[in-house]
């Protein structure tokens, strides 16, 4: 398909059939997610693709009741991995050593934790990492609509409760889930703001 018309074509899908998707289409779609841009190229994603029954249930519960959580045949949890901020320390102190990298003052300090607001340093840190992982998971949900899959965003959840029951360790934090599966109804087209509402032009 034309990516304008995946676009166009896409709906949240809140009714999904029993069909299973099969791996070879699961690691198509994530393979969209593994190609997403990211701030320094820092790749602070982790996805948990959740099949499990069991597991879907209790992610429903968490999720309000929203009963469609447990019907999908598979949900994805979109997780900042704040290990990867870490590691991009580490690689940056490599680079300095190696003399592959010509570093201000200030990029070194940084580096190694000293001086700057770091408080601040932090704040960017979530904005950049909360922008990397939307990115990549409407990669997913482009992905899937082109090959006939249907997703719903999720973001009315309990975060300590998805995590606890996905089991994740402490430097993963669940930003949202998205449901994923074939879809059993076609909604409309929701309205949308037009063009001229949207936009604001600057041409001198
Ligand atoms: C960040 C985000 C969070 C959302 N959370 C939920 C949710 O918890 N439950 C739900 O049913 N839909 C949720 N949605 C789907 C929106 O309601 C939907 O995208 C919007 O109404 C437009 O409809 P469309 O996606 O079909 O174009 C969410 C969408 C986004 C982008």
């Amino acid at each position: 398909m034309e990516v304008f018309d995946v676009i166009r074509e896409r709906r949240s899908i809140r009714r999904y059939r029993e069909e299973k998707i099969n791996e070879e289409t699961l690691r198509k779609i994530m393979e969209a997610a593994r190609l997403a841009p990211s701030s320094s190229n820092i790749q602070s994603w982790k996805f948990i693709i959740v099949t499990s029954k069991e597991l879907r249930r209790k992610l429903k519960d968490a999720a309000r009741g929203q009963k469609f959580v447990e019907e999908a045949p598979v949900v994805i949890a979109c997780c900042i991995d704040l290990e990867a901020f870490k590691e991009q320390s580490k690689q940056t102190i490599k680079l300095l050593l190696k003399g592959a990298l010509r570093p201000s003052l200030e990029m070194i300090l940084r580096t190694l934790g000293v001086g700057g607001n770091s408080n601040l340093d932090a704040e960017r840190q979530m904005v950049n990492a909360t922008i990397n992982v939307s990115i990549a998971s409407e990669h997913i949900v482009l992905a899937a609509r082109n090959l006939g899959l249907g997703t719903c965003w999720i973001r009315a959840f309990e975060e300590e409760k998805v995590e606890e029951i996905l089991a994740l360790p402490e430097h993963l934090k669940v930003l949202a889930l998205l449901t994923l599966g074939y879809p059993q109804e076609s909604p409309s087209p929701r309205p949308r703001k037009t063009l001229e509402e949207i936009t604001i032009w600057r041409t001198e």
